[in-house]
């Protein structure tokens, strides 16, 4: 079990290696023996969460993998500041995010953090530019500038003659891309995908997973849910849950590359029109 340089790694009681159990200064994402229950009726509760204590450190490529109900989404969700722990500690950026107010807490998502959907998420009357634009509506950034921004966030996932292009007028894989750039345009801490590739086939899946890696290596940050050994062979680092713990996390010994892949695909129907 490699540490990744994250600190050192806690025993819990079965023996499993937990994680951190020290803070890391330069975690983009550190959580301590975080723990959801959802309370179900007077007396039903579901511990979707039983003490996940790990870190993501800048450059990572991170992939959640484990079972249906294992609790991904929940850690996703909590995370991405979506929903608040019943205990634990999360440090985003190295700032106790638990304590926040709901309005610091949605400024905060807005500036640090960047999400893709299985379903893409974008809203329908506004054009491919326009969708990506949004997350810039609260950060005080002038009009010029956010169509700036986005230009360049849909050239970097190789969209922008595409920009004004509603979604129904866009493939699955060419709205994912959008919802990407969308992701990108605050330059965020941690971009969190769920899921990303879920609804689309397997070769769009490929380049959906080349463009996140092109992303990586210019520096972006990312943690992708995938129940998919394939789609997870594209990261570099896999954590897998099971019943609402980390039961294993390891570095990716042999990285796919989604570029080298695709070099092998003949040329599709859209690329040769
Ligand atoms: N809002 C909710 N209310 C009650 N139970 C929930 C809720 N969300 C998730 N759960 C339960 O928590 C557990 C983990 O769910 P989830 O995080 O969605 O798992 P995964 O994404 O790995 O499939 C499951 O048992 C699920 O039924
Ligand atoms: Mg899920």
């Amino acid at each position: 079990m490699l540490d990744h340089g994250n600190g050192h790694l806690a025993e819990s009681a079965n023996g499993r290696a937990v994680g951190p159990d020290k803070t890391v200064a330069n975690a983009v994402v550190q959580v301590t023996d975080l723990r959801k229950d959802y309370r179900l009726g007077a007396d039903v509760v579901v511990h979707a969460l039983r003490g996940v204590s790990m870190c993501v450190v800048p450059g990572e490529f991170v992939a959640i993998m484990g079972p249906s109900g294992s609790g991904k989404s929940t850690f996703m969700n909590l995370i991405g500041c979506l929903d608040r722990p019943t205990s634990g500690v999360y440090l985003l950026d190295g700032v106790d995010v638990t304590s926040l107010s709901p309005d610091k807490l949605a400024e905060l998502r807005g500036s640090k953090l960047g999400f893709i959907f299985q379903g893409f998420n974008l809203l329908p009357r506004m054009d491919a530019l326009e969708n990506v634009m949004l997350p810039m509506m609260y950060g005080g950034v002038s009009g010029h500038e956010r169509h700036e921004r986005a230009r360049a966030a849909l050239q970097a996932v190789g969209l922008v003659d595409r920009a004004s292009h509603r979604p129904s007028e866009l493939s699955g894989g060419q709205q994912q891309r959008v919802a990407i750039a969308r992701s990108l345009v605050n330059a965020p801490s941690v971009i969190l995908a769920d899921e990303p590739t879920g609804n689309l086939d397997s070769r769009t899946s490929t380049e959906i997973m080349g463009i996140l890696q092109a992303l990586n290596q210019a520096g972006a940050t990312i943690v992708l849910v995938t129940h998919e050994p394939d789609i997870a062979g594209y990261c570099s680092r896999t954590v897998a849950f099971k019943d609402g713990l980390v039961v294993s996390d390891e570095p990716n010994r042999r990285i796919v590359s989604a570029a080298d892949v695709m070099s092998g695909w003949p040329p599709s129907d859209e690329e040769s029109a």
